[in-house]
């Protein structure tokens, strides 16, 4: 009988307990899957006096050298999370000669190119499907699938916990505070929910299907970011009110040659596609010149989802049909500036509540070329000090970024403009 397939897995805790429950759980189905037993050898944890939701017959380690020296390990499942010491830990493996299989986008999204150059150069696979979309199919598909296609267009929702948390505000009036933690609590959240909640988890997974799509690397900080902290539920209500959900959205797009990349809250058609992807679900649409428009959606985030793309590199692996690396680079491209954006714009704006007030704030935006699709102003609202204030809720048509931040900028200086609430795009 064949020697089992060897795994170290690096991390038990949502992802790698949802692996290894799929790994004892599956064990025969794998095993006539991939032609041998799939053997866990050794699980490397911070802490192992730690309740675990998954029971293993194998050692939890605290030394990683435990699993990278053993030779009983063929492939290296890291599912730890964050920069190092995963990163550290994958080059190891890799220079071991073990093939690796990883959640992690934060380490693919700024070390991509370095982790696949020394994997090829050691002749094994590094395997990341997990890192984007959780269980949906996306890194597959643009290493194989979509290699035909000359892609233009990558828009979609790629983190379930911003998704999660804008839903329950929108959906059931929860504070972000609580939709955050119940988020948690349902294990879609990063290690540290800052990366979700400010958009680093989002922007490393566009880095990553950037890289792809567009066949040259996108590095994270080239991604325009901004996270949902800002989105309050005077702006999921005005939204509403206007037609719109407001969603997270990852775009990498290309305009006249150059490939724009951005993460923002952004308002959408509430009878679009996009409006109705909630909960920790995700969605991508990808457009190409063969394929015309394709959509990917399942759920984004969660232990099983997450599982069942990290086994299927496994079982990939294991049958020496490992998907490949990224894309060798196709061409140069060049990143378009954030300036340049050309968009529809909503904008919330706490002023005085007198007269010529809004006569002022519509020439700072006339004057910069900025036309008014719709304005709002509901009843006199108080500023303190019994000032009378009025809030004033404004679209524009399609406007540049560069004239809309400069209006921004004149509006925060006047007397009349007490708060700039919020400036958010219109996803057309
Ligand atoms: P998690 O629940 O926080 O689990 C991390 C695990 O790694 C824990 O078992 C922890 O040990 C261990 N660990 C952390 N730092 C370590 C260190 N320095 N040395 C040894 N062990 C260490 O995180 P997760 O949600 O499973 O996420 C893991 C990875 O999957 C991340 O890259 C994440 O972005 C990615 N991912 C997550 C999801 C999701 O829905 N959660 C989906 C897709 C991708 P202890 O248990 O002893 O603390
Ligand atoms: N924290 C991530 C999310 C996990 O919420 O989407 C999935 O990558």
């Amino acid at each position: 009988m064949s020697r089992p397939l060897g795994v170290g897995l690096l991390g038990l805790g949502t992802v790698g307990t949802g692996v290894a429950r799929v790994l004892l759980g599956k064990r025969d189905a794998l095993e006539r899957r991939i032609g041998r037993p799939v053997q866990i050898t050794s699980v490397l944890v911070r802490d192992p006096s730690k309740p675990r939701g998954v029971s293993l017959e194998v050692p939890l380690v605290t030394d990683a050298r435990a699993i990278l020296d053993d030779p009983a390990v063929d492939i290296v499942v890291e599912v730890i999370g964050g920069e190092e010491p995963a990163r550290t830990l994958i080059l190891e493996a890799i220079e071991r000669g073990k093939h690796v299989v990883t959640a992690n986008k934060e380490v693919m999204a700024k070390h991509g190119p370095a982790i696949l150059a020394a994997a090829a150069a050691r002749s094994v696979s590094v395997a990341y499907e997990a890192s984007v979309g959780g269980g949906i199919p996306l890194i597959g598909p643009f290493q194989l699938d979509l290699a035909a296609n000359e892609i233009t267009s990558v828009v979609g929702i790629v983190n379930g916990t911003t998704n999660y948390i804008l839903t329950r505000m929108t959906e059931s009036g929860a504070s972000f505070a609580d939709a955050l933690r119940e988020a948690q609590e349902l294990g879609y959240a990063e290690p540290d929910p800052t990366n979700d909640v400010e958009a680093w988890d989002a922007a490393y997974k566009l880095a990553i299907l950037a890289s792809l799509a567009f066949g040259a690397p996108v590095m994270p900080e080239q991604v325009w970011r901004e996270g949902i902290t800002q989105v309050s539920q005077r702006d999921i209500l005005y939204a509403a009110e206007l037609g719109y959900r407001i969603k997270l959205l990852a775009i990498a797009r290309l305009v006249n040659g150059q490939v724009e990349t951005r993460v923002h809250p952004s308002l959408v058609h509430q009878g679009s596609m996009l409006a109705s992807v909630d909960g920790s679900f995700n969605a991508v649409q990808v457009e190409g010149d063969l394929i015309g428009s394709a959509l990917f959606y399942g759920r984004g985030a969660g232990s099983e989802p997450t599982a069942s793309a990290v086994v299927a590199d496994l079982i990939a692996l294991g049958t020496s049909a490992a998907r490949g690396s990224r894309q060798a680079a196709r061409h140069a491209v060049e990143l378009r500036a954030m300036s340049q954006l050309q968009s529809r714009y909503f904008l919330r704006l706490l002023t005085l509540d007198r007269p010529g007030v809004m006569a002022a704030i519509a020439t700072v935006l006339g004057d910069r070329g900025i036309s008014l699709a719709s304005v709002v102003q509901k009843e006199s609202v108080v500023l303190g000090d019994d000032v009378p204030g009025a809030e004033i809720v404004l679209t524009t048509h399609v406007a540049s970024e560069a004239a809309v931040q400069d209006a921004i900028a004149t509006l925060r200086h006047m007397p009349v403009v007490k708060t700039v609430g919020s400036l958010l795009r219109v996803h057309e």
